[in-house]
């Protein structure tokens, strides 16, 4: 099974990002059955096969599908999440570079299942190569016949939009891309209501990851079942997992879920680069960071993550061996989330630049242990308490890497120094000292 590719089989065909080659090469070759297949059926592959979400969350695909209302008289719309900016994640690029035609035939499937005749495709705004190839790949796929009016003689319409972000991380959460589709500051909006129920242009919307959708046209055309029977029981399918970081070999590799991340980390990216593993950040910056000993016993898969209190999340992997400066390292994840806040929730506004400049003064060696306490105490401040994920996202890896890499911290602070006889009280009340 490991040989199995469903996102990246055309990748290593030479111009297989080109209509003529594409084809050769099996693409919108599910649209026969999709054709012949009710949409409510598609949605029930779907569910059989498991598929969860790969930008982040891991929400079930055809769960999610299932809440848009039966009775609605609205449009329903599909958006493409194809921002990409979670720093460690660079799977999606690789589909629109090298196989555009891939997305376009998950988009008409997954379309067609959610009933929408409209899908915007949001890229990321510095994806310019990306957005060339995308755009050149719809107009050949518009004059073929598989995007627009009754493709392929099935009376289904179909129209795709590719929209460009302008540079704004919060574009990538769902309500926030949807409030910039429509023009607005991208500004992430209050849930319930979901998309599902009330998205783009308050109608119902699907917002789907890249490479979720590109997971559709197989399970289409092979059934749920046998997309299950791939992976693990609760990790079904493959995933396209980037590797970034102190290894020897950088990159990304399309594989089942459910390897030992250390058979993964010496077969494919050939092992740790300059010393011994020190830590891994499993999915996207956002997700909690794990030591070298949480990693002997950790699978690629959504349940042996979440059994070491992390996430799979974006499958991007950042590796950091034993020289590296976790104080360093936590400061540029500070930077970024303080600097993408979109600034409407306080505790995401004032949490995100506080935890940035108290790892400033530490890294200044103006700090004391108890400001070490104080980022938990903030982290737990923020996580939970606002309008979208950022705030969690940047308080997950804060927390983590300063009660895992206490050491690393402690050698920026200076202990807090306190009265001998405070000393002796702490010592009968078994308190600890420097507090
Ligand atoms: C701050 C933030 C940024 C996000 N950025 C992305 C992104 O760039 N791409 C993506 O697919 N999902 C991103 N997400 C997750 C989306 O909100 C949403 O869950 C996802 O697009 C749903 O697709 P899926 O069910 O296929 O995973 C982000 C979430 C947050 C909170
Ligand atoms: S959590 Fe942060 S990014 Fe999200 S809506 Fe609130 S202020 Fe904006």
């Amino acid at each position: 099974m490991e040989n199995i590719l469903i996102l990246t089989k055309r990748f290593s065909i030479p111009n297989a990002n080109q209509l003529e080659v594409a084809l050769k090469h099996g693409a919108y070759s599910s649209l026969e059955k999709l054709f012949s297949m009710k949409p409510e059926d598609v949605v029930e592959e779907v569910k059989k096969s498991n598929l969860k979400g790969r930008g982040g969350a891991g929400f079930p695909t055809g769960l999610k599908w299932s809440f848009i209302p039966k009775d609605t008289k609205k449009p329903i719309y599909l958006c493409v999440n194809a921002d990409e900016s979670e720093p460690g994640t660079f799977t999606d690029r690789y589909i629109m570079e090298y196989d555009p035609h891939l997305l376009i035939e998950g988009i008409i499937n997954t379309s067609y299942a959610i009933k929408s005749h409209t899908a915007y495709i949001y890229i990321r705004g510095e994806y310019v190569k990306q957005y060339q190839i995308l755009s050149r790949a719809l107009e050949e796929a518009r004059k073929a016949g598989y995007v627009g009016k009754n493709i392929l003689g099935s009376g289904y319409d179909l129209d795709i939009w590719l929209h460009r972000g302008a540079g704004a991380y919060i574009c990538g959460e769902e309500t926030g891309l949807i409030e910039s589709l429509e023009g607005k500051k991208g500004q992430p909006r209050i849930k319930p209501p979901f998309p599902a129920v009330e998205g783009l242009f308050r109608s119902p919307t699907i917002v789907n990851n890249v490479k979720t959708i590109a997971s559709v046209p197989w399970i289409v055309l092979n059934g749920g079942e046998a997309y299950a029977k791939i992976g693990t029981k609760d990790s079904t399918g493959t995933n396209i997992f980037g590797v970034s970081g102190h290894v020897n070999q950088p990159g990304y590799w399309e594989l089942p879920f459910g390897m030992r991340f250390l058979e993964f980390l010496e077969k494919y990216p050939k092992g740790v680069k300059g010393g011994k593993l020190k830590a891994l950040i499993p999915g996207g910056s956002s997700t909690p960071v794990l030591t070298a000993e949480e990693c002997e016993d950790l699978y690629l898969s959504y349940e042996s993550m979440l059994a070491h209190k992390t996430f799979l999340g974006t499958g991007g992997m950042i590796v950091m061996n034993e020289h590296t400066d976790m104080v360093k390292a936590l400061k540029t994840l500070t930077r970024f989330y303080s600097e993408e806040s979109c600034g409407q929730c306080t505790p995401c506004r004032e949490g995100t630049s506080w935890l940035d400049r108290l790892l400033d003064r530490i890294l200044n060696r103006e700090a004391t242990t108890k400001e070490l306490d104080l980022l938990i105490e903030i982290s737990d401040n923020m996580e939970g308490k606002t309008i979208c994920a950022l705030a969690a996202a940047c308080a997950m890896p804060v927390r983590s890497f300063v009660t895992k890499f206490r050491s690393d911290f402690e050698k920026y602070v200076k202990p807090i120094s306190i009265p001998v006889h405070k000393v002796a009280e702490k010592i009968i009340q078994k308190e600890p000292i420097a507090s």
